[in-house]
C-alpha cells in the first residue's frame, strides 16, 4: 500500500553557514500509512514544528523529498496543499480568521480548493449542516454562527479550526502544540474532539505536544526528536507499554536539557 506520506533524507538549516547555524531537520526519514494518529515528543528546539511546517509547505527543505499519496509534493506551495493537509499551531489566531464570523470561516473552508467564482454567501442547508457539526462539540457555537471570531475563547477558535480543517476535506492533520494556550479544562474539551475527529474521519494526524501523558494516550505511534532527529518511533503495543518515567529517561540518555524543560514540567 502507498503510504500517506513519505519523507526521505529532509533537511533544514537555518542561518547556514553563519555563527548563528541551526540544523532544525537532519536527514529525516519518515513514512506514516493512512490512518496513523502520530504523537510527537521533543525538547524545545529539537525542531517539531520545523517538521511540521515543512510538510505544510511553509519551509522548504534544504534536502531531500516530501510524497502525499504517492506525489511529490516537495515544492509544491502552501495553498495547494491547504485542502488536504490541515495544520493547527497553538495561536488559535493562525487558523482561523478573526474579522469573518463562525459560518463565514466554515463556508471559508468548506470551499477551500474550490474556484473563487463559487465562494458565495452562506446558504441555509449550509447553515443547517454547521449547526449539526457544532453541537455535539458541546461549546455553544451552533447559537453563535452570525457572531465574529474575534469574539471567541481561544478553545471555541482551536474548535472551530479543528472543523474547518475536515470540513475543508483534510486528510492529514497537523497539530504542533494546538492546546498549549488553552487552560486545563478548555484543552480536554478541545483533546476529545481532535480525538473524535480523528477516528470519525480516519485522518492521518501528527501531534506534537509536551504533554507526555496525551503522547502515551493517544495514537498508534509516537516519535521523539532531539536534535532534530527522529530518536525513538515506537508503535501499537510497545507505545501501549510506554511510561512518563521511561520517555524521561531517554531524554536524559541524548543529553536533553531536562531541568528547565517544559517537557519535564508538565508531566
Ligand atoms: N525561522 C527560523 N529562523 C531561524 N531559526 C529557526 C527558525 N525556526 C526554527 N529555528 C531553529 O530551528 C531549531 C528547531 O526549531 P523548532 O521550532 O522546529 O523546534 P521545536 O521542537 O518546535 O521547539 P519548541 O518545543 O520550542 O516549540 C531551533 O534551533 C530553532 O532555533
Ligand atoms: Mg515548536
Amino acid at each position: 500500500m502507498t503510504p500517506l506520506l513519505e519523507l526521505a533524507g529532509v533537511t533544514k538549516r537555518f542561518h547556514a553557514g553563519t555563527p548563528s547555524e541551526a540544523v532544525a531537520l537532519r536527514n529525516i526519514t519518515l513514512t506514516l500509512a493512512a490512518g496513523d494518529f502520530v504523537t510527537v515528543i521533543g525538547s524545545n528546539g529539537a525542531g517539531k514544528s520545523t517538521l511540521l511546517k515543512t510538510i505544510a509547505g511553509m519551509i522548504a527543505p534544504d534536502a531531500g523529498t516530501i510524497s502525499f499519496d504517492g506525489r511529490d509534493i516537495t515544492h509544491l506551495p502552501v495553498y495547494r496543499r491547504a485542502a488536504t493537509i490541515g495544520r493547527i499551531a497553538q495561536d488559535p489566531g493562525d487558523s482561523t480568521c478573526a474579522a469573518m464570523t463562525i459560518e463565514e470561516n466554515l463556508a471559508m473552508a468548506e470551499r477551500r480548493g474550490m474556484p473563487r467564482g463559487l465562494r458565495r454567501a452562506v446558504t441555509q442547508t449550509a447553515r443547517a449542516r454547521f449547526v449539526a457539526a457544532l453541537a455535539p462539540i458541546g461549546l455553544g457555537l451552533e447559537s453563535r454562527l452570525g457572531i465574529r471570531v474575534v469574539a471567541l475563547s481561544g478553545g471555541q477558535r482551536q474548535a472551530l479550526a479543528l472543523l474547518m480543517a475536515t470540513l475543508a476535506g483534510a486528510r492529514l492533520l497537523l497539530l504542533d502544540e494546538h492546546l498549549a494556550a488553552l487552560d486545563p479544562r478548555t484543552a480536554d474539551i478541545v483533546m476529545d474532539l481532535t480525538a473524535r475527529v480523528v477516528a470519525e474521519r480516519a485522518l492521518t494526524t501528527l501531534m506534537v505536544t509536551h504533554k507526555m501523558q496525551d503522547a502515551i494516550r493517544f495514537g498508534n505511534r509516537l516519535i521523539m526528536m532531539h536534535a532534530g532527529a527522529i530518536i525513538l518511533d515506537v508503535r501499537d503495543d510497545a507505545k501501549a507499554a510506554l511510561t512518563v518515567e521511561a520517555l524521561v529517561t531517554r531524554f536524559h540518555e541524548v543529553g536533553s536539557e531536562m531541568t528547565e524543560d517544559r517537557v519535564l514540567l508538565t508531566t
